[in-house]
C-alpha cells in the first residue's frame, strides 16, 4: 500500500502543530539514528517466544492465528457489531495480567537475556538502559481499527538518545506492520517487513510513526523495546514539550539497566 493511498486519518497527527517546533539536541552518533534490519538467532530467544505464547493463551495455534482462538473470535465479532471499544482487545488484558503477577520475574528474565544477545552487540556496548519489560501489540486482521495513530515517541517525554526494537513474533509487513518514515521530517513512510528473528531497530523517538487497519487475513503479533546506550542516557532528562519540571522516566521509574554477564 502506497502512503499516498492511506486512510487520511492515519495522518492525522496530534502533535502535527509542533512537529516543527523540537529540534532534539541528542548526542545519539548518526548511524543509530537510521533504520536497520537486526537480525538474531532465535533458539536463545526461544524462551521468551514460548512465554508470549502461553500469556497469550495461543494453545496450539500460530501466533498469527491469534484470531481464530475464543478470545479472537469474539474480538472480530465484536468488531462487525462495532463495539469493539479498542482495537487492543482482550488479549492485551491477558499481556497485563501476566506483566503485573509472578510471570513478571521470568519475563523480565528472558526480555534481559534478548538485551544481551540482540541489543548490546548491536549497540556497540555491554551497558543498556531500557523498558523493564517490552510493549505487546496484537493486530487482529479486518477490525476496522488500527493500533496508533502518527507520533514519535519524543512526543511522550522519551530522550532522545532512546532507539526502538521493534520485534515481530509472527510475519509482518503491508498493513501488518508498523509504517515509519526512515529519517526525521522526510515523511517517506514504509511498512517493516520482518519474521521472528529478524526485527527493525529504528529511531522512533524523532522519526514518525504509526499503524493502519490489518487489511491481511493474518494477525501480527510484535513487542517494542525502547532502549539507550548507559553512556548516552541521562537519568534527569526533562523535555522540553513537557509543562513538569521533572523527569517523566527514570531508573526505576520505566527504565531498568542491564549489564553483560
Ligand atoms: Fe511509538
Amino acid at each position: 500500500m502506497e502512503a499516498s493511498k492511506l486512510p487520511e486519518r492515519a495522518f492525522q497527527s496530534k502533535t502535527a502543530s509542533s512537529s516543527n517546533t523540537f529540534q532534539s539536541k541528542t548526542a545519539l552518533p548518526q548511524h543509530l539514528r537510521l533504520q536497520k534490519t537486526v537480525g538474531f538467532d532465535t533458539a536463545p530467544q526461544d524462551h521468551l517466544f514460548q512465554l508470549i505464547g502461553q500469556i497469550l493463551e495461543a494453545d496450539n495455534l500460530p501466533l498469527s492465528e491469534l484470531h481464530k482462538t475464543q478470545k479472537g473470535l469474539l474480538t472480530l465479532r465484536l468488531a462487525e457489531q462495532n463495539q469493539l471499544k479498542s482495537s487492543r482487545g482482550p488479549f492485551e488484558k491477558l499481556w497485563r495480567r501476566a506483566t503485573g503477577n509472578e510471570l513478571r520475574g521470568e519475563l523480565l528474565e528472558a526480555v534481559q537475556n534478548f538485551v544481551r544477545l540482540v541489543v548490546m552487540p548491536d549497540l556497540g556496548t555491554d551497558c543498556v538502559v531500557h523498558q523493564p519489560l517490552p510493549t505487546l501489540r496484537i493486530h487482529l486482521p479486518h477490525t476496522g481499527k488500527n493500533l496508533g495513530g502518527r507520533h514519535r515517541d519524543g512526543d511522550y517525554y522519551r530522550q532522545p538518545t532512546e532507539v526502538n526494537y521493534w520485534v515481530p513474533l509472527t510475519r509482518v509487513g503491508g498493513s501488518n506492520s508498523l509504517w515509519a518514515e526512515s529519517e526525521p521530517g522526510r515523511e517517506d513512510f514504509r511498512p517493516f517487513e520482518g519474521h521472528w528473528g529478524s526485527c527493525t531497530r529504528f529511531w522512533g523517538n524523532q522519526c514518525e510513526h504509526y499503524t493502519v487497519e490489518n487489511e491481511t487475513e493474518t494477525t501480527r503479533v510484535s513487542f517494542d523495546l525502547r532502549c539507550v546506550p548507559a553512556a548516552l542516557y541521562d537519568d534527569d532528562y526533562r523535555s522540553p514539550l513537557s509543562k513538569k519540571d521533572k523527569a517523566h522516566f527514570r531508573l526505576g521509574q520505566g527504565y531498568i539497566r542491564t549489564t553483560k554477564v
